[in-house]
């Protein structure tokens, strides 16, 4: 029930809308018990005498308005109340896992994350509006009612609730399993979201390598398993309406009996006793509504379990509370013995000591898996340093606000990120208010605008989803144009080693060569025209430093560095030499 508690804690701030919805709930249980109090002077004086019908009559019409408003009121500041808590829920959560490092999201995949955000939010959202709506609604109306039994006639009351305490068993043990199958249920669809975001996402290589069954029946099977979870729910669920029932009827056969006797023995009146009846039948419906509520509660508990544990989850790259601004970037970053591992495995990268100054290029060259791109990555804090220190102008990269070192950071990754937006968009993702002309400028310079200008709708074309409706090298263009706007004083440059076509090679190289003027570089260079123009090159081999120094000192020590030349694994691009 912690679990449960903690949500309830989120609706604190909407206590007004809460208490209002209370009030409402008070109107509504007084009204429903009115209507049935209303009972016994039609049987023992208006049906009689003809006496006070219009008073009655008044009174049944201003009742009804009055549970009639009070419903309303309730349900929809319950609701309301539920839906801005679920809504902040969400934003929090979504914030929250946004804030996560890269290790986070190498463990969990989009698929179960997006399921978490939408589906166990709106199972949350339905028990949340619903049902405490319900149950403080129904509770009291129940209330009324039973109050009234007891005004009427209290052992009378008394024989009919005899049964009212063994239902309350059953039901906490149905709960109990609600509660084991939702998070089943949970899990389930947090499956098939995986299966088919990976799928979708993939459709390329499912189609080319002829796997369509077999995700086919990978999300089928995950399907199935959802559909059995879930009519093992409602299976509990559906029991719940039929054993009220069959109790209500209990208590019905057992108030004729024992009030037929009451009767004729002149202790009770027939208006009274009919009163009475009534007064147990209507229980029936807000009874039947409670059964049922544990359960769904139960649902809503399980779900909100799942989104406590995301929201726990400790942010790994953190900010040191109240860290200070970097001040603009003007000496040297410094590697500092780091070292650095994945999880559990062994050091990835180990006693990496180096420094740059100010407007230098330093070229980071090694095998495929040397450890290059988790080295850069080390930079903006995708992930932080298991032992050592990064230092920038004498300060750790640690003791710093995010926000302000990453501000100073313009990356081209690896493998291109782009949006589903328009090409002006993506380019001006780090300045959303960036000038058309400033855009255009970033473009031309990362010589994308050769490409963009003949498109229909220029600027305003949308490249979907990963700009999947651009080529690659175009790709790689409007990358280079996004982190040329950006205008930072360092740069880090993943090469990706996609073999282009000779002309798109030139024109990503002078755009890159464009992007390198007046920074402070970081290079993972494939290519001897970026490697010549560096004032540094770091060779890497599994993770340690081998050679330092630039191209022509490290060609003459015949080291590692002059192997990876030999074996050609830096590309020769003459074009770009030549010019
Ligand atoms: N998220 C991760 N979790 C665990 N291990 C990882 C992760 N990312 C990379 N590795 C491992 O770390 C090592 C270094 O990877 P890295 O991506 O830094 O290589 P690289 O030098 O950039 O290679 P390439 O030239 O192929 O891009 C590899 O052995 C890789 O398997
Ligand atoms: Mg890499």
């Amino acid at each position: 029930m912690n679990a449960f508690l903690r949500l309830l804690g989120h609706a604190r701030p909407h206590r007004a809308r809460l208490a209002g919805a209370f009030a409402s709930m008070l109107v509504y249980g007084a009204a429903s018990a009115g209507l049935a109090a209303l009972i016994q002077p039609i049987f023992d004086n208006v049906l009689v005498t003809r006496s006070g019908l219009g008073t009655v009559i008044a009174g049944i019409l201003l009742l009804y308005l009055l549970k009639g408003a009070g419903a309303y009121l309730s349900s929809y500041l319950m609701a309301d109340v539920g839906q801005r808590v679920v809504r902040d829920l969400r934003t929090t959560m979504f914030r929250h896992l946004l804030d996560q490092s890269a290790a986070f999201f190498a463990r969990h995949p989009i698929g179960r994350l997006i399921s978490r955000l939408v589906n166990d939010i709106s199972q949350v959202q339905q028990a949340v509006s619903e049902t405490l709506g319900d149950l403080a609604r129904e509770s009291l109306a129940l209330l009324g009612y039973v109050t009234l039994m007891f005004y009427y006639d209290a052992r009378l009351a008394v024989v009919c609730l005899t049964g009212a305490p063994l239902v309350v068993y059953p039901l906490v043990r149905l709960g109990q399993r609600v509660r084991r199958t939702t998070r089943r249920s949970q899990e389930a669809i947090e499956q098939i979201t995986h299966v088919g975001a990976e799928a979708f996402g993939g459709h390329r290589i499912v189609k080319a390598f002829g796997a369509e069954a077999r995700e086919g029946r990978k999300f089928a099977a995950a399907s199935d398993f959802l559909y059995r979870t879930n009519m093992r729910v409602m299976s509990v669920l559906a029991i719940l309406p039929p054993t009220m029932e069959l109790i209500g009827g209990l208590a019905f056969a057992g108030a004729l009996w024992y009030g037929s006797q009451e009767i004729a023995a002149g202790r009770l009146t027939a208006g009274e006793f009919t009163a009475f009846i009534v007064a147990l039948f209507m229980m029936y419906g807000p009874a039947k509504k409670l059964s049922r509520v544990n359960a769904n509660l139960q649902q809503a508990v399980a779900a909100s379990e799942r989104i406590f544990e995301m929201l726990d989850v400790r942010t790994e790259v953190a900010e040191r509370p109240g860290a200070p601004p970097l001040p603009p970037f003007a000496g040297t970053i410094a590697f500092r013995d780091v070292a650095f591992s994945y999880e559990e495995s062994d050091a990835t990268l180990r006693d990496v000591t180096f420094s740059v100054r100010a407007g230098q290029v330093l070229a980071i060259v090694g095998r495929s898996g040397a450890g290059k791109t988790t080295l850069v990555n080390l930079l903006p804090r995708f992930y932080d340093v298991t032992a050592g220190s990064i230092l920038i102008d004498d300060r750790d990269i640690r003791d710093v606000s995010l926000a302000s070192l990453r501000a100073q950071i313009g990356i081209v990754t690896q493998e291109t990120v782009l949006f589903d937006d328009t090409i002006a968009a993506n380019i001006a993702y780090a300045r959303p208010d960036a000038s058309r002309e400033a855009i255009e400028a970033a473009a031309r310079a990362a010589h994308a605008h050769e490409f963009i200008a003949p498109l229909p709708e220029g600027y305003d074309t949308r490249i979907g989803e990963r700009g999947q409706r651009l080529s690659g090298g175009q790709r790689q263009r409007l990358a280079i144009a996004r982190a040329l706007l950006r205008d930072s004083p360092i740069l880090i440059l993943d090469e990706a080693t996609s073999s282009l076509d000779t002309e798109a090679e030139r024109l990503v190289q002078e755009a890159l060569a464009n992007l390198m003027v007046n920074r402070t570089s970081f290079v993972i260079a494939h290519r001897l025209s970026t490697i010549r123009r560096a004032d540094l090159i770091v060779v890497l081999e599994h993770g340690r430093i081998v050679e330092t120094g630039t191209h022509d000192a490290l060609l003459a020590r015949q080291g590692t560095y002059a192997k990876l030349h030999e074996l050609q694994l830096l590309e020769e691009t003459t074009e770009v030499e030549a010019g």
